[in-house]
């Protein structure tokens, strides 16, 4: 993909071992942040789902989610998971940045490290442009990114691998299309090199965006004007 630093993603899920961004298990802290500011009875997906065991956890708590990741493996891991849980789950293969042509609006959309995982400014630019597009209109961003704040201690082998994103870039990408709700600090993953701080964001769509506005700000409650059948 452009501005992302790995271009086969599905050939990271082919391997005995899982990719080592993934921790095989639920991020319950950054599940419970996303929870707080989607209504679950109104549509979600979550892009980049990778293993699926937030996405997992999320329908399990009455989350109504659908999960997806560009990359088919990935996805029918998904797939089988949520079967083995007796979860129905709907698991696809989604590529973001060309998600806006899907047929629905969502009334959320979660994403923890598919954002940071795009490097570029214009590759960033474009990714904050398809999630505007995927949601409705008062729709809710919910986002785990990679903080630019973990120490960059010259021992950590894997020090070159973390995305960073200081919080002006991040505000600087998104705020022109989303209204900042809360921003919080997190970390990634638990053990090894998923152990990087993170920026836990929730923001909601601006439609029109910032600057294009003719009466300026009209707020709406947290569901805004969506409703069950988008
Ligand atoms: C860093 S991993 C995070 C996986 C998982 N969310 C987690 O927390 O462990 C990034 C994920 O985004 C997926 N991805 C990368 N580019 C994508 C794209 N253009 N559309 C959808 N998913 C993408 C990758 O396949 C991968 O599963």
């Amino acid at each position: 993909m452009e501005g992302q630093q790995i271009h086969d993603w599905d050939d990271r899920y082919q391997h005995d071992s899982p990719p080592p961004w993934e921790d095989l298990e639920p991020h319950i802290e950054f599940c419970q942040f996303v929870l707080r500011h989607l209504d679950p009875s109104l549509p979600s997906l979550e892009v980049g789902s990778g293993l699926g065991h937030n996405a997992v956890y999320l329908a399990q708590q009455g989350l109504s989610l659908t999960a997806s990741d560009i990359a088919p493996s990935a996805v029918q891991h998904i797939q089988s998971l949520a079967h083995d849980r007796g979860l129905t789950l709907p698991a696809k293969v989604i590529d973001v940045t060309k998600a806006p042509h899907l047929e629905h609006a969502f009334a959320g959309v979660v994403d923890k490290g598919c954002f940071h995982s795009f490097f570029s400014q214009q590759s960033r630019t474009a990714f904050v442009q398809c999630i505007h597009q995927l949601l409705a209109d008062g729709g809710v961003w919910v986002s785990s990114i990679g903080s630019a704040e973990h120490p960059d201690d010259p021992n950590d082998p894997w020090v070159e691998t973390y995305p960073r994103l200081t919080l002006t870039e991040i505000v600087s990408l998104v705020e022109p299309a989303f209204e900042i709700l809360e921003v919080r600090t997190g970390h990634y993953g638990r053990t090894g090199e998923r152990q990087f701080k993170t920026w836990e964001c929730a923001f909601r769509k601006r439609n029109p965006l910032k600057g294009n506005t003719d009466d300026g700000e009209k707020p709406t409650d947290r569901t805004g004007n969506l409703t069950a059948d988008v």
